[in-house]
């Protein structure tokens, strides 16, 4: 199988550039191309600025900066020869059968054997782009469908044609999967592929129901929304971000293009009310708003467009009945409330779920991909097949009845039984066949989610689990609300330690929610600074270091392997393992100032060790302190796995995986790999500068309050920081052990909790979610 080394992109528009950064941040060369503009004077401007404005963009489409130097920017008429180079070609210009056709001819002529072409377009069939194309252009061309922005979209839609090779289809999905980190989902080829066509049914039927029904925008975001799994944006929310106007072009392809007994044609009535919208700017939240917008003539006040008069008015509140009286947890009590919000439900959700049925066979061969695609394209919780076992495929056919609407074959097939099950531990799903397939992970790929089905966990407590992954490796997993570290945590995890020490060979920390970890529970913390229980505070702050210097030294191997936020004490969890194994969307930082904290559980011990140790400053105590001092004070998070390396939150060698799906697996495999003559790290010498380093530090931080740039808090925090980061009172240059600067830690901590101002910023973040700038 091709090795894809080196990519091009052609086309440096919103995807082609995004995608370009992407396969960057995979670590792989690419050469990123489009046009030369008329009389310009840098042939490459376009490319180039585009590389330029990423770099300024946030969300960042690039993982590091170190990232963006991997792509080399050009143009089309000077650069095509370089193509001979790339293993894969990526088409992403604008939407035009004419253009990309005679751009593939030019890309023909120069790509070298056993190269891939693939196109990004959304709405053109592969039958039209290969059309009296060569064979050799037929067998290497597929469609890889990324979702916009490429670095942050999982779903990856892929179209072979006929006369794709087996071997395109394998070496660029693999790539996708494994450098990319995408959820690869094959379709079919046709119009929209799965997500954009089951998607702009759903967002159809979300705004012409309501708009037939007199719903208000406020309303129906609130019942096509959590209850249904969907975002909490809702559907207005979700339109005023992507844009109106993305609509109607995507709409007017799919309806040009799919034959006209297609259920999706009879939603494609046009709404006056959004092409007015569009037509006067009102394009969301890009333009002067859209279904929301925040009126400022009259102070700063919120608003939503009335769907009958197309006039703005104050935000409402939506009140209802059918969440209140249990819809909010159940769907088919939301679907069967007997009232306009309970039926405007149905009406939407019910025929995008019979649409989705409609699909198999005709975009999709399974039930899975249909779901992975809304899943990941939407970030809908479940799928639309797993919310069909939620109410029962028999409620959606009678309903579907009594609205005298067809029932899509395969739904039909279902009646009564269920599109999943588990069977002897494995999941399986309905085919189109109507008997039950496994659903197959690809090799790989280890979910805990999996090994629960069939197992039950070596120990576990009302805060964490440990699981045997095989292989003499264990996975410790928290399992608290937002992965908050507590007493039990703690509790568990000596307990694990002496299990694995006894009986196993390595443990891995890793759990399958959106986030690691958001760090210490404070709510406990306020709880007990509440009540003045300062011993309870003492005790959870020397327990945390007891608990993370175990695993330290445990006598085995342990790999942390986050993935989304990993903060605070679940930042410094990860800084006590052997190793780390990190998905690439993985936001670190010690961030307890934010909370008038410092790091107590080893953070700051664990930062200064590293910054000695790989930090590549200037000799003496001074520089690994200083730079500590700045991450910490500032509470500066990694953005990305990758930037958490810069930041020494992670070593230099901590491995870091593309895939979510994938981390487990890798991380199981690290532990394996240090398992041989595994001895657990020496303890370090902590040389700090002492006084006159705090000193120092003291003026650093004046000066930024005179810049306005830290409060009046700050100085405090900074000062209890500056304590432990420089030793304190210690005599300079003095070499202190671990357990010392933990002591200091520790002496921190308690002495910034017991004041007003931490109490203060603590109890705001738990309130507003924001953090005080007092
Ligand atoms: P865009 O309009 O932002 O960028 C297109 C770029 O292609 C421009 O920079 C243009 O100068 C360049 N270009 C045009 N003709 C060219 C040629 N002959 N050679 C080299 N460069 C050329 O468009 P966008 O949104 O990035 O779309 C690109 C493709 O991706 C389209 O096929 C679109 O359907 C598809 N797509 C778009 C998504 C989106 O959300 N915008 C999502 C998924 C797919």
């Amino acid at each position: 199988m091709t090795e894809i080394k080196k990519v091009a992109v052609i086309g440096a528009g919103v995807m082609g550039a995004g995608i370009a950064a992407h396969v960057a941040n995979a670590g792989v060369p690419v050469l990123l191309l489009d046009i030369v503009p008329k009389d310009a004077a840098d042939r490459d401007i376009v490319a180039k600025s585009a590389v330029e404005k990423m770099l300024k963009t946030d969300p960042a489409p690039f993982m590091s900066k170190a990232a963006a130097r991997l792509v080399e920017t050009g143009n089309v008429e000077d650069h095509l020869g370089k193509l001979k180079d790339c293993d894969l070609i990526i088409e992403a210009i604008i939407e035009r059968l004419d253009l990309k056709q005679a751009l593939y001819d030019k890309i023909e002529a120069v790509r070298k054997d056993g190269s891939f072409v693939s196109s990004n377009t959304s709405t053109i069939p592969l039958a039209k782009l290969i059309e009296g194309r060569p064979a050799r252009f037929q067998r290497d061309f597929l469609i890889t469908h990324f979702f916009n922005p490429p670095r942050y979209m999982r779903l990856l839609e892929i179209v072979a044609g006929a006369a794709t090779s087996k071997d395109a289809v394998a070496t660029v999905a693999r790539f996708c999967d494994e450098k990319l980190g995408k959820s690869v989902v094959h379709c079919k080829d046709r119009p929209g592929f799965i997500a954009n066509r089951l998607g702009v049914y759903w967002l159809q039927a979300s705004v012409l129901e309501a708009m037939d029904r007199g719903i208000t925008v406020e309303e129906a975001d609130k019942i096509i929304a959590k209850p249904m799994g969907v975002p909490k944006s809702g559907v207005f929310g979700l339109l005023d971000l992507v844009g109106l106007d993305l609509m109607p072009h995507v709409q007017k392809s799919l309806e040009g293009a799919l034959p006209k007994d297609d259920p999706v044609q009879a939603l494609m009535r046009p709404a006056p009310l959004i092409e007015k919208m569009i037509k006067d700017g009102y394009t969301g939240r890009k333009g002067k708003g859209g279904f929301y917008r925040v009126n400022r003539t009259k102070g700063k006040i919120k608003e939503a467009i009335d769907l009958k008069t197309g006039e703005y008015r104050a935000e409402q509140k939506a009140d209802i009945a059918a969440l209140a009286d249990g819809g909010a947890k159940s769907l088919k009590k939301l679907l069967t409330h007997d009232s306009e919000h309970g039926r405007y439900a149905a009406a939407v959700l019910l025929p995008t779920l019979s649409y989705a049925a409609f699909l198999i066979g005709d975009a999709a061969d399974d039930v899975d991909s249909i779901d992975e695609a809304m899943r990941l394209g939407y970030n809908w919780k479940s799928g639309p097949f797993e919310l069909i076992d939620d109410i029962g495929s028999d409620t959606l056919i009678s309903w579907l009845e009594k609205e005298k609407r067809p029932v899509p074959a395969f739904l039909a097939k279902a009646n009564g039984k269920t599109f999943y099950r588990v069977e002897n531990g494995q999941r399986q799903m309905l085919g189109a066949d109507g008997a039950y397939h496994d659903i197959k992970r690809p090799d790989g790929v280890l979910m805990l989610a999996d090994l629960k089905l069939k197992s039950k966990p070596i120990m576990k407590n009302g805060s964490a689990a440990l699981w045997d992954l095989g292989d003499g490796v264990a996975c410790f997993e928290f399992a608290t609300k937002m992965n908050a570290i507590d007493p039990d945590i703690f509790a568990l995890m000596h307990k694990a330690i002496g299990h694995v020490a006894k009986s196993m060979k390595a443990m891995v920390i890793y759990n399958e929610a959106s986030n690691f970890s958001a760090g210490a529970n404070l709510a406990l913390a306020a709880f007990a600074g509440n009540i003045a229980a300062w011993g309870q505070i003492d005790s959870l702050v020397t327990g945390g270091q007891q608990t993370y210097k175990a695993l330290k030294y445990a006598p085995f191997p342990t790999v942390g392997a986050p993935s989304g936020l990993a903060l605070g004490g679940g930042c410094e969890v990860l800084m006590h393992c052997s190793a780390v194994q990190a998905h690439a969307e993985t936001y670190v930082g010690l961030v307890e100032v934010g909370v008038g904290l410092i790091p107590g559980w080893g953070g700051c011990k664990e930062l200064l060790a590293r910054w000695n140790e790989y930090g590549r400053l200037p000799k003496g105590p001074v520089p690994p302190t200083a730079k500590a001092f700045e991450i910490i004070s500032t509470a500066t998070v990694a953005k990305s796995a990758a930037e958490a390396k810069e930041l020494l939150y992670f070593r230099p060698g901590d491995g870091i995986t593309m895939n979510r799906y994938r981390l487990l697996a890798d991380a199981k495999a690290k532990a394996l790999a240090l398992v041989a003559n595994y001895a657990p790290p020496k303890p370090a010498l902590y040389t700090l500068p002492g006084p006159s380093g705090k000193a120092a530090l003291g003026m650093a931080v004046e000066g930024f309050h005179r810049l306005g740039k830290a409060t009046d808090y700050d100085l405090v925090v900074s000062e209890a920081l500056a304590d432990v980061l420089t030793g304190g009172e210690t005599e300079p240059y003095l070499a202190l052990e671990e357990d010392q600067v933990l002591k200091l830690e520790a002496k921190a901590f308690m002495g910034l909790v017991r004041k007003q101002g931490t109490h203060a910023r603590i109890e705001h973040i738990l309130s507003t979610g924001k953090p005080l700038r007092n």
